[in-house]
Order: structure tokens, then sequence, then C-alpha cells
């Protein structure tokens, strides 16, 4: 189990874009730690979300740090036009991308945060090599592609397995969660090691507000840790 600080990292893509600065406002109100941007691009995943000009917007809103997770074929071609949009990190997926380590590389000389994402049928041995590298790590809890989707449970044992690898090898390195993470499904994600949730539809698309679900996300999670 993770003893450390949870933090949340909200996921717009659940939001009202009609009314993003405000939602963003909220979560930033309610002690969100980050707040996640999915960029797809309807090849990597089969959806179309949204690019550097919702990062641009934002910047404006909020002093929080912009996570920018690419889900996306050939992201190093957009590294430099999300950094001059705002972005403070990026997560690029380990599937699909021949040369990783130049990604990851690229990514630190820019001076941003960087993490790797794996799928759910992606074992987590494949991070052992670049993890000393990276500030965190995405194990993704759906297929990405959509929001509002059910967590897999299956995942759970790999989250253990990456927690044990990033203790042995890069102590302190963040290990977030993303995908069907809700009030019921935080804690076991958290008992298996991850110190960071990403959560669209539990936190943006609560009838009792932003703030509300936010705390009922943590209450779970705190409840759980006794
Ligand atoms: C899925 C995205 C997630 C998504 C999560 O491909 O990477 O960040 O927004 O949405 P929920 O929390 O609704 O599963
Ligand atoms: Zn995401």
């Amino acid at each position: 189990m993770n003893k450390g600080v949870i933090k949340l990292a909200p996921s717009i893509l659940s939001v009202d874009f009609a009314h993003l600065g405000k939602h963003v406002g909220e979560a930033e109100e309610a002690g969100a730690d980050r707040i996640h941007v999915d960029v797809m691009d309807g090849h990597f995943v089969p959806n179309i979300s949204m690019g550097a000009p919702i990062v641009q917007s934002l910047r404006q809103v909020t002093r929080l740090p912009l996570e920018t997770h690419l889900m996306i074929s050939d992201p190093d071609f957009f590294l430099d036009e999300f950094t001059e949009a705002g972005s403070d990190s990026f997560l690029v997926h380990w599937e699909g991308n021949n040369n990783l380590h130049r990604t990851v590389q690229r990514i630190k000389a820019l001076g941003k945060r960087v993490g790797v994402a794996i799928n759910p049928a992606t074992p987590a041995a494949v991070l052992e090599e670049i993890l000393q590298d990276v500030d965190q790590v995405l194990v993704m809890t759906v297929n990405p592609g959509f929001g509002h989707q059910h967590f897999i449970h299956t995942t759970l044992p790999k989250i253990r397995r990456v927690h044990r690898m990033i203790e042995e090898i890069k102590p302190g390195c963040d290990l977030e969660v993303d995908g069907g993470i809700d009030a019921t499904t935080a804690p076991f994600a958290v008992d298996a090691g991850a110190n960071v949730l990403v959560a669209g539809s539990a936190i943006f698309n609560e009838s009792d507000g932003v703030v509300a679900a936010m705390k009922r996300l943590l209450a779970a999670v705190e409840q759980m840790m006794g």
C-alpha cells in the first residue's frame, strides 16, 4: 500500500467544455495536484479529443501543473507545440514508440517532467530499463481512448509490481493510475501502490459538483488506509 499523500489529477476529458475554466477553478480550490489533459489523435486511439490550444487556454486560468497525456502516434512531433502552450509534464506511451528513450530525453531537455504510460495488456517489465529516467509511471486501468469506462481489476497485480520496481529502482517516482477511478475503485489502486489518481467522470460528472466529488474520492481512500 502507498502510505504517502494521495494526489488527485482531474481529467478534463469529462468536463462540459462550455464551462471549462469554472470547473478547473473548482478543482484547484478543492486541492487538485495537477490537471490531466488527454490528447487523442484518432489514430493511436479510436477517438479525437483536444490539442495545444486547450492547454494554452488552461494556462490562463490555473496555476496548477498541466499534465499532458499524449495518446497520439509520433509524440515527438508535438512536444514543442505543447511546451509553448504551457504544458508542465508529458505522459508518453510505451506502446508503438520505437524510440522511447529518445522521446524521454527530449522531454527532459525541454525542462519538463516526464512519465511513461502502459496499457492494460502491457507488462510492467517493459519499464525496467526506462524507469531510472522518468519522474512518473502511468498504469492505464482502462484501454485508452474514452472516459466513463469500467476499471479493469486485473491491472491491480501489475500496479503492485510497478510499485515494487519503483521502490527498488526509482524511489519517489510517482505511480499514477488512469481510467475508471471512482470512490469504489480508488481504494484498490492505492492499496496496490498508486499515489496519483486520475479521474474524469468521478470528478466532473457528479451531480453534487466538483468539490464534493473530490472530497468523496479522498475520503474513500483515507477510510481504506485507516
Ligand atoms: C482515457 C483517459 C482518461 C480518462 C479517464 O483514455 O486517458 O484520462 O479521462 O476518464 P474516467 O475517469 O471517466 O475513466
Ligand atoms: Zn489520461
